[in-house]
């Protein structure tokens, strides 16, 4: 474990509280980038104002497909100083909260579907010091009526708008009464989605209610051109007006 791993944590959950003050905000998947130039990659995106990425951790067995654990990511925490939002696409994700703590994760997502009852993992993830989110498949049904009580505890909950496991599928809009009832059930929440998000889907999410959109094959297509494609991205997501269930999380940029 790198000391700035955990050391540096303070300072870099108060870059992601802070984030959405301004209203709805992107962070870049890494899924989608050149995994052989990971500190380039860092480098470049911290330089054209990216603050937080998206580090999708996949373990063959809640979903088809295998991508990278905490030794891969404490090397990667080495590199930057960019907040660590981990969406764990793992089964016992119980297991693995103190290894993503120690690598240098900063929020851990863990799906509704791999585990018995959120409350405890949450309360594990809060008690090392790290904000706790639950991620939920486009299947799944959410019950929130009554309002489970494991809503309170959530930092942030995750609407996936494919099914887990690959980049670059296709949104799927049915997801979005998801991201309407959390946000009724819990105004002020921080609602991420993910998957298929792009200049043509972003709107419709955000008209939602959608706080945090995580955006992999739309961003880093553009591998030569980051800052064009960042800025592009961002220039649109200023031009669509937030829900008003955004609640206390308003735009103050001017329109
Ligand atoms: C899918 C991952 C996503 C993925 C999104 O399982 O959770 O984060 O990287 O990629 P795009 O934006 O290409 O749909
Ligand atoms: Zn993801």
């Amino acid at each position: 474990m790198s000391p700035s791993a955990t050391s540096d944590r303070g300072s870099r959950l108060t870059v992601w509280d802070g984030l959405d003050q301004s209203g709805p905000f992107i962070t870049p998947s890494l899924l989608a980038c050149d995994f052989g130039r990971m500190r380039d990659v860092l480098d470049r995106i911290a330089r054209i104002g990216v603050q937080a990425v998206h580090l999708d951790v996949m373990d063959g067995r809640f979903v088809p497909n295998l991508t990278y654990g905490p030794p891969v990511i404490a090397r990667w925490r080495e590199a930057t100083h960019l907040v660590f939002d981990a969406h764990l696409m793992i089964v016992e994700p119980e297991r693995w909260i103190d290894p993503f703590a120690d690598a240098g994760c900063d929020t851990l997502v863990v799906h509704l579907e791999a585990v018995e009852q959120p409350w405890p993992v949450l309360e594990r993830i809060k008690a090392r010091g790290l904000r706790a989110g639950i991620a939920v498949n486009p299947p799944t049904l959410l019950r929130l009526d009554p309002v489970p009580s494991w809503l309170a505890l959530l930092d942030s909950a995750l609407v996936m708008s494919v099914m887990p496991g690959f980049g670059g599928q296709v949104f799927d809009p049915s997801v979005l009464s998801k991201v309407a009832a959390l946000k009724q059930a819990r105004p002020g929440l921080r609602v991420a989605i993910d998957g298929g998000i792009g200049p043509d889907t972003l709107a419709a999410a955000v008209a939602t209610g959608v706080d945090q959109l995580v955006i992999g094959s739309a961003f880093f297509r553009a591998d030569d051109q980051l800052e064009v494609a960042w800025s592009d991205l961002n220039q649109r997501l200023r031009q669509v007006n937030p829900s008003p269930l955004l609640g206390t999380r308003r735009r103050t940029d001017p329109l």
